[in-house]
């Protein structure tokens, strides 16, 4: 279980000094595809941490808002051109923490570059809105204004993307930041942060608090001096970040679960709806928000599809997201693991149909890691638990509907909302499922998951609060609306009652 070497040991950020935490203490960071091999220790924060990042952000707070916008901008735009140039770098570092596979961390470290490139182009826009008064010689209008110190709490599932998805539409519309990576993956922000501040970002701006979520995580939400939290995580854990951010009405993002569906229609291309649902199931090892969990099949195609679905999975290679031949990689962490495990054995006991995987691979080099193989129950039952519950790994269900109607309340039958797909070439169909799918975001012929940066990113019922990611949506977030009125007239003049 020991390295040759010393394992690094990586430090926090605050004030634009890397530094340990006060208390001394690290915790390691192990790759989940061989856990022999160790990527770091970064440091055990607690309260006096995020007491002392979250005064620098405030302190830097009062320069950064006062940066002219295109400014702040410049400083994104250079920190993604250094991504660019590190994207291999950094993506096979992200797979080392990560497990899932390198074409995939290559997409997550894209879609950093994707947000940066985004949000450094909205510095030269931020637009409000001009609107004609309703008296004479007045003008109105209204602007963005920054709101302070924004604390970030990130997954483990997209090290980087995610990270970006946060930081840079906070840092844009003129906020600092306090930042807590999930303790899995902390080496991505690590890089993340310090690409940012080799692009000139001025110290204070952002900080980086490693820990976990009861030492770390919980004095920053609570924190006074901390106006906005973004958080995407569990339902349950969202559920404690809204309550603590209630008493000081902080502004709060809460991104949570999913248990996104495909649904298979009788006219659908089958080749196209099966390469979706392998993509969509078991891409990054099921562990996404968006991951295609259900797959609802039109019963008159629904054996042929099962029997397509399963050969594919079968034949999927698990292993090292490192070696170009593997197509999945390891569960993140053995709780993960042992989740995966338990849903099994639900399924089982409920009475589904184990079509192919169900088990731990243990045996050679997969006994290093946390591997589960691809898994898929089929003639599942619309209540089962295998059905409604996130799993949050590499465990599809599949079962049969009658036709679109039954379909889409299958669908809309869980307590999520974060992303459903129709495969259909039938335009009424397609029109249907997109106006009447509970989700934040609908595909058609196209897996649940692939969202781009410049559209808004979030879920409705137990997968969000009202808030959305990416696109301009994430500046309404991150910015206040302060609405402007110049009255030109040089006399009072009273809106409502002197020109009724
Ligand atoms: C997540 O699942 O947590 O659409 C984020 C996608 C990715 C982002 C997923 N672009 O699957």
């Amino acid at each position: 279980m020991f390295t040759a070497v010393m394992p690094k040991l990586y430090k926090n950020f605050i004030d634009g000094e890397w530094k340990e935490a006060r208390g001394g203490k690290a915790f390691e960071n192990r790759n989940p595809a061989n856990t022999e091999e160790m990527v770091g220790m970064f440091p055990t924060s607690g309260e006096d941490d995020v007491n002392d990042a979250v005064e620098a952000a405030k302190a830097a707070y009062p320069a950064w808002r006062l940066m002219p916008a295109p400014k702040r901008a410049e400083i994104l735009y250079r920190a993604a051109e250094t991504m660019v140039t590190r994207k291999e770098e950094l993506a096979r570092d992200m797979t080392r923490e990560m497990g899932k596979v390198l074409a995939e961390t290559r997409g997550d470290v894209q879609e950093a570059i994707d947000m940066t490139y985004y949000m450094a182009g909205e510095g030269r826009r931020l637009f409000g809105q001009t609107s004609p008064s309703e008296m004479p010689d007045k003008f109105a209008m209204s602007v963005r204004s920054p709101i302070g110190v924004a604390a970030l709490v990130t997954p483990w599932n997209f090290p980087m993307a995610i990270p970006s998805w946060k930081m840079m539409p906070a840092l844009v519309c003129g906020n600092t930041v306090v930042i807590k990576p999930a303790e899995d993956t902390p080496l991505s922000t690590y890089h993340l942060v310090q690409i940012l501040t080799e692009a000139g970002l001025p110290r204070g701006v952002v900080n980086v608090v490693n820990g976990d979520g009861p030492g770390a995580g919980s004095s920053l939400i609570h924190h006074r001096d901390v106006h906005m939290v973004s958080f995407t995580g569990s339902t349950d854990v969202g559920r404690i970040v809204s309550s603590a951010c209630a008493p000081t009405f902080k502004k709060c993002h809460l991104e949570m679960g999913g248990k996104n569906i495909i649904l298979v229609m009788d006219d659908a291309n089958l080749d196209l709806a099966v390469e979706g649902a392998v993509w969509g199931g078991f891409g990054t090892s099921g562990q996404r928000c968006t991951a295609a969990s259900r797959i609802a099949v039109h019963k008159s195609v629904y054996g042929e599809f099962v029997d397509r679905l399963v050969e594919r999975v079968r034949a999927l290679k698990v292993g090292n997201g490192l070696d170009p031949e593997t197509q999945m990689g390891p569960c993140i962490n053995e709780q993960q693991l042992k989740t995966v495990m338990k849903y099994v054995d639900v399924g089982l006991n409920e009475g589904a149909k184990l079509a192919c995987g169900g088990h731990r691979l243990e045996t050679g080099a997969h006994g290093k890691g946390w591997f589960h193989e691809p898994t898929i129950f089929t003639d599942c039952q619309p209540r089962m638990r295998i059905v409604q519950e996130e799993i949050f790994g590499p465990v599809v269900a599949v079962m049969a509907v009658d036709g679109l109607e039954q379909g889409i309340s299958v669908a809309n039958d869980v307590k999520y909302g974060l992303s459903a797909a129709i495969y259909t070439r039938n335009v009424n169909n397609a029109f249907r499922a997109m106006r009447d799918l509970e989700t934040g975001i609908v595909y058609v012929n196209a897996p649940t998951i692939g969202a781009e940066t410049h559209l808004p990113f979030g879920g409705i019922k137990n997968t969000g609060n009202g808030h959305r990611e990416a696109s301009v949506a994430a500046l309404d977030f991150y910015s206040e609306w302060k609405t402007l009125y110049v009255d030109y007239s040089d006399r009072l003049q009273r809106a409502q009652i002197d020109n009724a």
